[in-house]
Parts: structure tokens; C-alpha cells; sequence
């Protein structure tokens, strides 16, 4: 089963998700009516995680440049002032400001919520889960590349693609269901899934991703964000709050060049530009087509199914729900380590 989903991928993904993909769904010129709003969103807050490099970079260029007010989460000190620099310079927008916040850490996401939510930050309208990584090491005997675990026993690509946007999130929601109702706009929270997800379903029963490589711990979850977005809407008032996940394509960053050096190499001529990439993300945003949109999946600005037919990858409702109960305990349970 996993060969035929990676077979669906391949062919899928090479049709759609490459730069000739995005052109022939969305057309070579990307700015248009729905994303045009540029310096009218001077009253909107935003924060964007891993907005350092690639996708959250540029996801952080364009919405400066739609006036918002910019608290980018990034891990490295040096890394975040260089981009909240040129940021500032690409945009003309002085309303960036850098917060150091490692995303695999549930302790320090919560150092940054209790130090500037309701204070630097006093409401929130858009948060844009970007931060997203392969964390894989290759064994020197072996050769094969295998999941690595935090200093309490926990799976490092689950931390950061999983738990960190989970808790991050989860702590917001009500503040920015206030900031809506301020605003009397409803706020929208975004995850940047991938693609990679369709080849991988819930696995509850190996959270910590054992056996995995770093690339199908990924996928896994990716899932599970694409399954807490879907168990988040409908627990949630979408005249307060949204939440949609997206896949951003195959996009020329330093991340997929970094984890997927193959891959990277044999498509490198197709792959999206940053812009192509981070147009979905942007659109969910912005665009008020999607002012009422909840609980989806989108590729290139559609909602789309994240399942592929035949692959046997749909979950149930109760599986959701439970994931969401894990996630929660175990967040308990780093809190106190
Ligand atoms: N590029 C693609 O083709 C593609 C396809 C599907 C999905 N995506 C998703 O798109 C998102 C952005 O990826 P990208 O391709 O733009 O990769 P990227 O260039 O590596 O950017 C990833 C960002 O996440 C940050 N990050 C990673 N681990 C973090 C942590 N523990 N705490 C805080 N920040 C952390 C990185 O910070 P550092 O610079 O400090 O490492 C960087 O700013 C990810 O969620 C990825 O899964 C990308």
C-alpha cells in the first residue's frame, strides 16, 4: 500500500505541484483581485512561525506589504534579525518585531505566549503555523536515516510538526476569538501541511514515529495537522475563528534543499518560485473568497480532498478526537519534565 500511495504522489505531484503545475491550475501571473487588498490590512495583527526562510519569509514579505502589523516566531536570534531587516526593506512596513521561539519546545512556546500576548501583542487576526522541518539523522553503520529523539524521549519531527503548532494554536484560540470579535472580523489560522501527507495515514498508535525515516514521520505529521485543522472547525464559531491547512506545492526553499537533497537536485528546474509557493498561505490570509471557508485542505487556492482515492488513508472522526486528546496529554506530561 505505502508503494502505491508513493506511486499516487509521484505522478500527482509532478502534474500539479511543480512550477508548470501552479501555472497551468492558476496561470503564470499570480496577483489578482482576490489577494490584491495591498496596505489595507493596517489593522491586522499577524504572526508567522519560521519566517526566517522560504515560505515564511516570503508569507511575511506580502503580508507586511498588505500593512499588517508582523510578529514573526523564529529559533535563531541572527537568522530572525537578518529577515525581520530585510523584511522591513522589501515592504516599507516598520511594524516587524522578532521573538525567539523554538517550536519543538513546548516550554518555550509558553515563555513567549505569557510574555507577550495581551501585552506587545494586545489582539491577533492571523496566525500562519509555517515553521515545519525533517529532522532525520543517518546512522554512520547503516547508512539509513532514522527519527531522533528530544532530551525527554520524544520524537523530534512530532515536536515541531506536530505538537509545537498544537499548543502554540490551541493557547490562542480564545484570544483571537476576542481580537474577532473586536474586530468584528473573524481570525483565521493557517497550517502549511504538504503533499506529503496523501501517502500517510493517522497512526495513533506510533505518535513518536517509530521505524520511520525523518521524510515518512514528516508526512505522518502532516497529517495529524491536517486532521486537528478538520477537529478544530467544527469545535469552533467561524464568524470567530477559522482554520484551514494547505499544501504550498514543490517550492525551491533552502528546507527542501536541506531535507530532500535528491529530490531537490532531479526537479530543481520545476520547482516553484517562493512566490508561486507561498500564494496559497497568502490566500488564505487575505482573500475574503475564504472568509467563511473552515475545516479544508487547499491546494493553489481550492479546497481539495486530503486523501487520494483508493490509498486508504481516511480516518474517523473519533480517531481525531482522540489525537487531540494525546496531544494534549502529552503536552501535559513536557510541561512538567
Ligand atoms: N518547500 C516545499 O516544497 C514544501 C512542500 C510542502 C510543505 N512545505 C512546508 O512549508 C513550510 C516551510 O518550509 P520551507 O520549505 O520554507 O523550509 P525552510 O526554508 O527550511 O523554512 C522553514 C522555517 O521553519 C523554521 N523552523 C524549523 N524548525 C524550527 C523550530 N524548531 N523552531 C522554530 N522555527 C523552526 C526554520 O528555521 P531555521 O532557519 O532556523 O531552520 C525556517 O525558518 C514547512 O512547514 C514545510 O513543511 C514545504
Amino acid at each position: 500500500m505505502s508503494t502505491l500511495r508513493a506511486l499516487l504522489l509521484g505522478v500527482y505531484g509532478y502534474w500539479n505541484y511543480t512550477k508548470a503545475g501552479f501555472e497551468r491550475r492558476l496561470g503564470s501571473t499570480i496577483s489578482d483581485e482576490s489577494v490584491k487588498n495591498v496596505g489595507t490590512m493596517t489593522n491586522k495583527v499577524c504572526i508567522v512561525t519560521g519566517a526566517n526562510s522560504g515560505l515564511g519569509y516570503q508569507t511575511s514579505i506580502d503580508l507586511a506589504k498588505r500593512g499588517c502589523t508582523l510578529h514573526l516566531l523564529c529559533r535563531n536570534e541572527e537568522r530572525g534579525k537578518e529577515a525581520v531587516q530585510n523584511i522591513i526593506k522589501e515592504s516599507n512596513n516598520e511594524q516587524v518585531y522578532l521573538h525567539i521561539v523554538d517550536m519543538s519546545s513546548v516550554k518555550s512556546i509558553k515563555q513567549f505566549l505569557d510574555s507577550q500576548i495581551g501585552n506587545t501583542i494586545p489582539k491577533l487576526n492571523i496566525l500562519v503555523n509555517n515553521a515545519g522541518a525533517i529532522v532525520e539523522r543517518i546512522d554512520p553503520v547503516t547508512k539509513t536515516a532514522q527519527v531522533t529523539l528530544n532530551e525527554n524521549g520524544y520524537e523530534n519531527n512530532f515536536l515541531v510538526n506536530t505538537i509545537g503548532p498544537y499548543y502554540l494554536t490551541r493557547e490562542l484560540i480564545n484570544f483571537m476569538e476576542e481580537s474577532a470579535k473586536k474586530d468584528k472580523d473573524a481570525s483565521r489560522v493557517i497550517f502549511v501541511s504538504s503533499g506529503g501527507m496523501l501517502t500517510s495515514r493517522l497512526d495513533l498508535n506510533n505518535l513518536q514515529n517509530q521505524g520511520f525515516t525523518g521524510a515518512s514521520a514528516y508526512a505522518h505529521c502532516k497529517r495529524q495537522s491536517c486532521c486537528i485543522t478538520e477537529e478544530w472547525a467544527k469545535l469552533h464559531d467561524k464568524s470567530l475563528i477559522t482554520f484551514n491547512s494547505c499544501h504550498p506545492g514543490w517550492v525551491d526553499t533552502p528546507g527542501l534543499s536541506i531535507s530532500l537533497p535528491t529530490f531537490y537536485e532531479k526537479l530543481k528546474g520545476n520547482l516553484r518560485t517562493l512566490e508561486q509557493g507561498a500564494d496559497c498561505q497568502l490566500y488564505l490570509a487575505v482573500s475574503d473568497e475564504v472568509k467563511e471557508s473552515t475545516g479544508l485542505f487547499f491546494e493553489d487556492r481550492k479546497p481539495v480532498t486530503p486523501h487520494f482515492t483508493l490509498a486508504f488513508t481516511q480516518e474517523s472522526e473519533q480517531e481525531r478526537k482522540e489525537l487531540i486528546k494525546k496531544c494534549d496529554s502529552i503536552i501535559q506530561d513536557l510541561m512538567l519534565k
